[in-house]
């Protein structure tokens, strides 16, 4: 008998994990956030980085977007999906914080808040404008969190204005404003050669957030060229700057002020960085927009931001202390 009323504790137990189970209140949030934003701090010092260089910030930013495509953001991830690749070692670190909290909260949650405290983390950083992010909770994990066999579909990288339009319109009813602000998250963080293939930051800054993202993309001293790489016998395009510090642009970043609807199936396009016509639609007027209105770009990003975290939850998510 009481190995059974042992068994049912821990499913209890293991199924409280999927869910935020009391509510939590505004001291919890404030407690949480500081807790995450010290795990980001303390990230180790690995040879060549900088004491101030925390790569934590931009993984924590990258898995609450990749957590969020499909039906919901769910605590969950699949690394059989390479797409994913790189996250692993954000969500280890982030496991050992999520094991030790004294708070029941869901860890579709904690990846949602850690997103929101990364990002206002680094706007603190460069001394932008604080990203005014609405963190609501009530997300349900998914029973296997936090890794899944569920395999979602993301846009590919050598995509045009029409792809990651239509990709983001359809996973969080994104309209072009809202899809422009949200690609300036790669202000923050790298390619990695092992991950993704592509290599550099898109900014020199790379652990600040600002608007740089949309100044780098249209400051053609940069010599934007297309380059290819080779990874598991597949050739793919992207742009790199020929200045020095090397910067990197995808076709998917590129597209929101340069067409690169003539892209073959390895995103190569038929024109260079000037010849390329601009795209359809008002993408790049966001850009210039964005380009010289920091603020302006960062509170539609935390608008942006906000949405995507609430993806597959809209009406089911309580403020803290409600
Ligand atoms: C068209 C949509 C997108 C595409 C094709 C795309 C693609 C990529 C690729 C290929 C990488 C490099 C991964 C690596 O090699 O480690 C990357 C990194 C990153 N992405 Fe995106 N991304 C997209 C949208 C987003 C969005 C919406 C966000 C966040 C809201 C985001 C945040 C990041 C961050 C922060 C990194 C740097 C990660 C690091 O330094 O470890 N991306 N993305």
């Amino acid at each position: 008998m009481a190995k059974f009323q042992n068994l049912f504790c821990i499913a209890i137990a293991l199924l409280a994990r999927n869910l935020t189970v009391n509510g939590l209140n505004t001291v919890e949030v404030t407690d949480l956030r500081a807790q995450i934003r010290q795990m980001i701090i303390d990230e180790p010092i690995e040879e060549g980085r900088q004491a101030n260089d925390q790569v934590m910030i931009a993984g924590l930013v990258r898995l609450s977007f990749h957590d969020c495509v499909g039906p919901q953001c769910d605590g969950c991830i699949n690394h059989d999906n390479a797409e994913n690749a790189g996250l692993q070692v954000y969500i280890d670190r982030a496991e050992i914080l999520y094991n030790s909290l004294q708070v029941a909260i869901s860890r579709a949650d904690f990846w949602a808040l850690a997103g929101v405290e990364a990002v206002t983390f680094a706007a603190e950083k460069a001394n932008s404008p604080h990203p005014d992010i609405q963190f609501r909770y009530g997300r349900l994990s998914c029973q296997t969190s936090p890794i899944t066999t569920d395999l979602h579909t993301f846009p590919s990288s050598l995509g045009d204005t029409d792809h990651v339009l239509q990709f983001f319109q359809n996973q969080f009813n994104f309209d072009a404003k809202e899809t422009t602000a949200i690609l300036g998250a790669h202000t923050l963080g790298n390619a990695h050669r092992q991950n993704s293939g592509f290599v550099h930051p898109w900014v020199t800054r790379k652990h600040q957030l600002d608007n740089a993202f949309y100044s780098e993309l249209q400051d053609a001293t940069n010599g934007w060229n297309q380059r290819s790489i080779r990874q598991g016998g597949v050739t793919r395009w992207f742009w790199e700057s020929t200045t020095n510090p090397q910067l990197l642009m995808l076709n998917t970043d590129m597209c929101l002020i340069k067409d690169m609807s003539s892209a073959d199936a390895e995103g190569m396009v038929n024109c260079d960085y000037n010849s390329c016509p601009t795209p359809p639609g008002v993408t790049d007027a966001w850009v210039t927009s964005f380009a010289i209105d920091n603020a302006l770009w960062i509170t539609e990003f935390a608008a942006a931001f906000e949405k995507m975290i609430e993806s597959g939850w809209t009406g089911q998510l309580s403020l803290p202390g409600k």
